[in-house]
């Protein structure tokens, strides 16, 4: 079986398998060429699979030489459908660090439940001991509360008016208006308890009660803040303010790791192409302009530039780790330097349909789209049979 990319609205259906795996050693070349990192040595990713999350497992493997346990929801192959990307990440990222002789083991599953939380700290009591770093990097629409049941859906809604801006459809190049009403208090109250700061901390309870953590652990999630352009329908909108109590959840943490000598920070992350950041109004249009400008001007970065950065540069740089005001470590500093965003601002104001092929990086971000699939990768060969069953080595 040849596959091909199967789009449906802003979701791909297929993916390739030996396109995945490529994504995976491209990273982990990345990593490598960058040097090692005096990192943490057992490392836990929650939400491994995809995105940054996925970059956080390489660069501490092959930076750190780290041990990795990856939790995260994939669907494996079934007759004649192909797994979900992150499904091939995992394989082809436990293959090559197996290779490399380092530990790795996954679980997938609702991150979000007990039972996942169960089978997680069961593993690391049987095969770690302890893990000294938690990378908490999920992303997801939906979340069943483990105590009360209740199923909560998140928003990306504005609050308190309509939004009405541009945006762009990245597969036609269909620059339009888009108005998104105001959420209710309900669409708040969900979006915060999908992907605010309430699941990070049960984790790390968690793990902390059963005596998990080794002494000065460091957990750290991820946030994203970005332009006036986006603030409407990001950060003041619903996702906003879960990103608020995310971002607060950290000192609430780190109160509660004072005995271990631990720390929980929050990572203000540059704004990428993934499948979440794909279904958000007007943020393809912005991110199309911003790639364009960050090319040009030589600081553009993906997923594994921005957390191979992160930890040398920041977590494990042997100095204090710098912070902003509000205590968060800001790795959007390029994103959102001052000239960067004025060139942006002005490019918005010129973006048409028309005007968008040159103005715009339509076409990376078209790319970035399907290699986030496993397609578009050079040395694959796309024409060849890839009617295969990938196993996660460690998941039976
Ligand atoms: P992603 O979709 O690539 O990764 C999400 C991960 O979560 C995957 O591993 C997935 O399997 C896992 N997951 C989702 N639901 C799960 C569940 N119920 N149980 C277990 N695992 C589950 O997303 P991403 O863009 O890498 O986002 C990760 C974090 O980074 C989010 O907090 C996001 O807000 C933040 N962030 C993203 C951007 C961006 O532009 N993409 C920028 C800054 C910060
Ligand atoms: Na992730």
């Amino acid at each position: 079986m040849i596959i091909e990319p199967r789009m449906r609205g802003f979701i791909c259906l297929t993916s390739h398998p030996k396109g995945c795996e490529q994504n995976v050693k491209n990273q982990i070349e990345y990593v490598k060429s960058k040097g090692p990192i005096e990192g943490a040595k057992k490392v836990l990713v929650i939400g491994a699979s995809t995105g940054f999350g996925l970059a956080s497992r390489i660069t501490s493997a092959f930076g750190s030489n780290a041990g990795t346990i990856g939790v995260f929801f994939e669907k494996p192959p079934t007759e004649g459908k192909t797994a979900s990307p992150g499904w091939y990440n995992s394989a082809a990222f436990e293959s090559e660090a197996h290779k490399a002789g380092l530990y790795a083991k996954s679980i997938n599953g609702d991150a979000f439940s007990d039972e996942i939380k169960r089978q997680t700290l069961d593993l690391i009591k049987a095969d770690l001991g302890q893990v000294d770093l938690i990378i908490y990097s999920l992303a997801s629409p939906v979340r069943l509360h483990p105590v009360t049941g209740v199923l909560h859906r998140s928003t990306l809604k504005p609050i308190g008016s309509t939004f009405t801006n541009k945006t762009v459809d990245f597969h036609t190049g269909n620059v339009t208006q888009v108005s998104i009403e105001p959420a209710n208090e309900d669409d708040i109250t969900n979006t915060v308890a999908v992907m605010g700061g309430e699941d990070w901390s049960m984790w790390i309870d968690a793990l902390k009660k059963e005596n998990l953590l080794a002494p000065g652990a460091t957990t750290v999630a991820y946030s994203y803040i970005g332009p006036s352009l986006t603030e409407a329908v990001y950060r003041k909108g619903t996702i906003g303010r879960a990103k608020d109590n995310l971002e607060a959840t950290a000192f609430t943490i780190t109160d509660s790791l004072k005995d271990l000598g631990g720390k929980a920070y929050v990572s203000v992350n540059k704004a990428l192409v993934t499948q979440a950041s794909s279904a958000i109004p007007v943020i393809p249009l912005y991110i199309s302009l911003l790639y364009k400008i960050m090319k040009a001007e030589g600081v553009h970065e993906g997923c594994i530039e921005q957390i191979q950065r992160l930890f040398q540069d920041r977590l494990y740089s042997g100095k204090p780790i710098p912070t902003d005001e509000k205590g968060r470590i800001r790795i959007d500093d390029w994103e959102m330097r001052d000239d960067i965003q004025e060139k942006v601002a002005k490019l918005w104001l010129e973006a048409t349909t028309e005007t968008l092929p040159a103005i715009g990086d339509l076409a990376g971000y078209r790319n970035d789209f399907l290699n986030l699939f496993g397609f578009e990768f050079a040395g694959v060969d796309y024409n060849a049979d890839a009617n295969e069953v990938v196993e996660i080595t460690s998941i039976k």
